[in-house]
């Protein structure tokens, strides 16, 4: 089986396997084709991966020699009619979202899986590429506002006067929220925190952060670890605990989403205004309308003093060690895919598989995907 890589957008630094990753396809019986300069910003000479055994080739080649092609950011529509019949076509197309990308998956008879669709059951966290990318941005969204505050995170006791530690919010204690969390400790910070899930109290807490509690939550085990949608009423008091935080906060990070929907808005306008001039918003819920009514998608905005900053390519900024973890996460993936002879041995049993199988000969398997794109 040949695995094509190619080169992601310019706008993306990552490549999705590292030249180190070679080694372990080759392991699994493939050969590796990939495109000239695919590596190139993420610090991966063409020359590095020769050295690991790959054959370095040009974009076209690559499309149309491949078995299987893996990238963090999908083929260009249009791209899909120059990959050869039968081709395994793996990438995170967000097809909750993406309709029109899988109808043209299912009309090119391609065998796609979304790497964005991973059950998030215990077996599937070592492939669940969402969580490793959520840690890279949960981590980089506290350093970024370290960088915007115009004051210190840590408390210092100098001869120049006594600092107070920074008090941070954070929204959402799913895998970015936790790692914003532990990083904001690190640095110092007095740390809170909002989610709607109550069985994470307990994950936050042992990261020394402190739980704000607002009664009348609902969730569901059956959404598996996500959160689900809440009532108006929920809505109008959680708005005004975290108003009531907010106002008293010198950094907010805001990661709170529920999977296929926009993200919730949890900071009005007149939190934002109420704020204190100098505080930081980090809005990495950004790409789906952010948790804050004000931001704007990769953009900076300032109100009354306030900064938000909308950004979704906290991933892009790391590209060496979000490329390593990427590329860990497909390679896990792949050994469910691949039979002992090196070949490609699809197993629609397997849960993980067939979660994240979004087509297969003229077929949408996902179910949840296949439920939206009929609606
Ligand atoms: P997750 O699903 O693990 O966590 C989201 C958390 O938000 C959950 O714990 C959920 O219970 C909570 N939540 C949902 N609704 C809420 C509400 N109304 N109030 C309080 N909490 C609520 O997601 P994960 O993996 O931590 O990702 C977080 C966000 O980061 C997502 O929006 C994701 O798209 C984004 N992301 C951004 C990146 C960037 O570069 N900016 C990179 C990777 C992920």
């Amino acid at each position: 089986m040949k695995i094509g890589i190619i080169k992601e957008p310019v706008s993306e630094n990552r490549v999705v396997l590292l030249p180190e990753s070679v080694k372990e396809l080759k392991k699994l019986g493939a050969s590796v084709l990939i495109e000239e300069g695919a590596g190139e910003r993420a610090f991966a000479s063409n020359q590095w991966y020769i050295d690991e055994g790959a054959e370095v080739s040009d974009r076209k080649s690559v499309l149309s020699n491949s078995d299987l092609i893996v990238s963090i950011n999908p083929l260009e529509i249009q791209e899909l009619s120059l990959v050869k019949e039968n081709t395994v076509v793996i990438s995170a197309f967000n097809p909750l979202v993406n309709h029109d990308y899988v109808n043209e998956l299912l009309q090119k008879q391609l065998t796609s899986f979304s790497l964005d669709m991973i059950p998030r059951v215990t077996r599937g966290q070592a492939m669940d590429i969402l969580s490793s990318m959520a840690t890279v941005a949960g981590y980089r969204a506290v350093l970024d506002a370290a960088m915007h505050l115009p004051k210190f995170f840590p408390m210092f006791m100098t001869a120049a006067g006594t600092i107070t530690p920074a008090k941070v919010l954070i929204l959402g204690a799913g895998v970015a929220g936790l790692q914003a969390i532990a990083t904001s400790r690190k640095l110092g910070a007095q740390v809170f925190v909002f989610d709607v899930r109550p069985e994470v109290k307990e994950q936050v807490m042992s990261l020394g952060g402190k739980f704000v509690e607002v009664e009348g939550a609902l969730s569901d085990v059956a959404a598996g670890g996500y959160a689900v949608e809440q009532t108006e009423e929920f809505k109008i008091r959680q708005q005004e605990a975290i108003h009531n935080q907010a106002i008293k906060s010198d950094v907010l990070i805001c990661t709170a989403q529920i999977p296929g929907k926009k993200a919730p808005v949890l900071i009005k306008k007149e939190t934002v205004e109420a704020m204190k001039p100098g505080s930081v918003i980090i809005d990495i819920a950004a790409s789906t309308g952010g948790n804050c009514e004000l931001t704007q998608d990769q953009k900076t905005v300032i109100v009354n003093g306030v900064q938000i900053v909308g950004q979704s390519y906290y991933p892009s900024t790391m590209p060496s060690d979000a490329s390593k973890m990427f590329g860990k996460n497909v390679i896990n993936l792949l050994k469910l895919m691949v039979d002992k002879s090196g070949a490609l041995q699809l197993n629609f049993e397997d849960e993980i598989i067939a979660g994240c199988c979004i087509t297969h000969k003229n077929e949408i398997i996902n179910q949840r995907v296949k439920s939206t794109i009929n609606k």
